[in-house]
């Protein structure tokens, strides 16, 4: 027979196509399992949320608890508190935010304790706002964590977090 015989072409490229699927998807998978040794490890993952009991805080006092290596500051406020930082909403800021939109659960406050100068940690119950003072460079936060004095660009960040049954807040 002629090498390359029509009535067999059909077969040859079926068997040829087959091969070729079946190297690719080894080729994806080998691929695949390099990288994702490069992402995050189960002990990394297992550490990603953190569950906290808020019946530990009581109120007018804050806590700062450690998660995902930062400090994460949860104050909680008293009325009076609540009542300073809602009334501060109309206050020229550099980064305006009204708080019931930063605090929705006006009786705490939980933010990452990472000033947004350049990346220190704030004392807390400090500064001119009752809120939170940066020694580094000297930024005001106030009670809401809204930066009001001090070269910081933003207010403090806040991490993801919901709360739980139980008085528990979790985060992550
Ligand atoms: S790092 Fe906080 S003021 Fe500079």
């Amino acid at each position: 027979r002629l090498r390359g015989d029509p009535t067999k072409r059909a077969y040859t490229y079926l068997i040829l196509g087959t091969t070729k699927f079946i190297a690719a998807s080894t080729i994806r998978v080998l691929i695949l399992n390099a990288v994702y040794t490069m992402s995050a490890a189960a002990d990394v993952l297992a550490m990603g949320s953190l569950e906290v009991d808020l019946s530990n805080v009581p109120v007018g006092q804050s806590a700062t608890i450690k998660w995902r290596g930062k400090p994460v500051f949860i104050r909680h406020r008293t009325q009076d508190e609540i009542e300073y930082a809602r009334k501060d909403d109309d206050a020229p800021m550099r980064d305006p935010s009204p708080d019931a939109l930063r605090c929705p659960d006006p009786e705490w406050a939980v933010f990452l304790g990472v000033c947004t100068h350049l990346g220190c940690v704030p004392i807390a119950n400090a500064g001119d706002y009752k809120g939170w003072f940066c020694p580094c460079h000297g930024s005001h936060y106030d009670l809401t964590g809204r930066i009001r004095k001090g070269p910081a660009p933003l207010n403090l960040e806040i991490p993801p977090h919901q709360f739980l049954e139980g008085n528990k807040l979790l985060l992550g």
